[in-house]
């Protein structure tokens, strides 16, 4: 079983490597050797301390590693780093749901068996594993907008059900949301004790998995919080786009950004030769099985050490993951440089930011509501939101990513606000579009409110590269 014992080998390196990715989340922005003196040496040195070697080639297996997150010894990250002038005034968390059951099965094979009740004699555990399980049991469906009311409030199936929460996906954001709580309320006292109802947003997609990652978030954040106080909107929508979703343009940038994926895939013939020996394991035709979309399954099997699935046929193996995850790879790079998917993105990601911005304005102005807001979604959330930050370079949404906005307050010059973005712990915001060379102008280790507000409500159609300068002309524009 060679397979088996490559695997464990693997899976003791990931320990080791959960504790190092968060210094390489941004490993293709950051040179391994420091650069000189350059002007982007400063921030980059403070983005990444740790010298560290990442695989020379793009390693599949190591980014697959990445995806899995798998929880281990407490993260260090650089949420709430400011000079103690400044005042932490709000906080916007934007995350993916943890690790999850895969969406799809590979036909003809027996699905992973993965348990999805949570017990205290499993690895991943966390010490607020039990105590999680008792305060979701009392929770009532008045905290809970229809139909977020009719789901479970944690997982609970012996054998998954297809895209549920798994026990590591809730340890991922208990530790999301302590890291949060000791940074954001114990040092920083974003809220007070007798925190209420309207100081928080809470805002989740309609699957179980986004809903039961918010809630677990939210108790480690305010562990044993009031059931009263709580109330999670439901967004029908993956982009959470509310009441602005209708935008023409958007869906044709998908539509050739589609077409891109699948000219890419036609052109990479070890793909298509690997797809072709997978079918054949299963006995189905190539096409059925591409359709099953195997790798999400197949990322379940390496995430929890699960070998992958035989038939008399043969075996699906590390191999065929390989090429498949590398094609992923690939896929993304052309993604970058083709920019099909930054038109996609910026109309995507426009509402929520827009609805950002709104809510770090009302604050600004001194008003005490929505100072700490989680959006529970997807990495199809999350992804373009990054890609029309400009954070193109950023690795793909990983389970229980997390994305931070948090606005700050200057104490010496209280009419000036500022803005942090951070990215799985990293702080990204001088790798943004509209704060990339504000650190060589200013000694501020931030960027002002006013570069996102401008970038949102204009210079963010700029990169569509049409005459729009707002979400309804970019969205409507006859000439695309
Ligand atoms: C992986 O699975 C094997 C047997 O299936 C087990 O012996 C081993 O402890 C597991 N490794 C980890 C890191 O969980
Ligand atoms: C942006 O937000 C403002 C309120 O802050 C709202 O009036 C406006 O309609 C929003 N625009 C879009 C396109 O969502």
């Amino acid at each position: 079983m060679l397979f088996r014992n490559r695997f464990l080998l693997l899976l003791a390196l990931a320990a080791l490597l959960a504790f190092v990715s968060l210094s390489l989340q941004f490993f293709h922005l950051i040179p391994v050797s420091t650069p000189k003196n350059g002007m982007s040496s400063k921030s980059r040195k403070r983005i990444m301390p740790d010298p560290v070697t990442e695989p020379p080639v793009t390693d599949p297996v190591y980014e697959a590693l990445l995806y899995c997150n798998i929880p281990s010894v407490a993260e260090r990250s650089m949420e709430g780093h400011a000079p103690h002038h400044f005042k932490l005034v709000s906080v916007h968390v934007f995350i993916r749901h943890g690790d999850r059951y895969p969406l799809y099965v590979i036909p003809k094979t027996k699905r992973p068996e993965i348990d999805c009740t949570l017990v205290a004699n499993r690895k991943p555990y966390h010490p607020k594993l039990e105590a999680f399980v008792s305060h979701m049991s009392k929770g009532s469906g008045a905290s809970f907008e229809s139909p977020l009311n009719s789901l479970p409030l944690y997982p609970n199936h012996p054998l998954c059900e297809m895209g549920e929460l798994t026990q590591t996906g809730v340890v991922q954001h208990l530790q999301n949301g302590q890291l949060l709580r000791d940074i954001y309320l114990k040092k920083h006292k974003l809220l007070p004790n007798d925190w209420s109802a309207d100081q928080l947003y809470l805002e989740t997609t309609g699957k179980s998995r986004t809903l039961q990652s918010g809630l677990a978030l939210l108790y480690g954040f305010l562990p044993d919080f009031d059931w009263k106080k709580i109330y999670f909107r439901h967004q029908p929508s993956a982009l959470f786009c509310s009441g602005s979703c209708y935008c023409p343009v958007r869906n044709q940038y998908l539509e050739k950004e589609q077409r891109r994926q699948y000219l890419l895939r036609l052109k990479n013939s070890q793909l298509e030769k690997t797809y072709g020996e997978m079918a054949k394991i299963v006995d189905v035709p190539t096409k059925q099985l591409r359709a099953a979309n195997p790798i999400d399954s197949m990322l379940c099997h390496f995430c929890h050490n699960v070998s992958f699935p035989c038939t008399r046929n043969g075996c699906v193996d590390m191999e065929h993951f390989k090429v498949i995850k590398t094609h992923q790879i690939e896929d993304e790079r052309e993604r970058r440089e083709k920019k099909l998917y930054l038109g996609y993105s910026v109309l995507g990601a426009h509402p929520i930011l827009n609805q950002t911005i709104g809510r770090m304005q009302r604050a600004t102005e001194g008003r005490k509501e929505e100072l700490f807001a989680l959006y529970s979604a997807h990495d199809v959330t999350l992804s373009p939101v990054l890609s029309a930050l400009g954070l193109s370079e950023a690795r793909f949404p990983r389970f229980a990513a997390r994305l931070i906005f948090e606005l700050w307050q200057d104490r010496e010059k209280p009419s000036e606000h500022s803005v942090r973005i951070l990215y799985n712990g990293v702080d990204v915001t001088f790798h943004t579009s509209f704060c990339q060379d504000h650190h060589k102008r200013s000694p501020k280790p931030m960027c002002p409110l006013e570069n996102l507000v401008r970038f949102v409500k204009r210079d963010m159609f700029v990169a569509l590269g049409g005459s729009g300068t707002n979400y309804y002309d970019a969205c409507h524009r006859e000439e695309f």
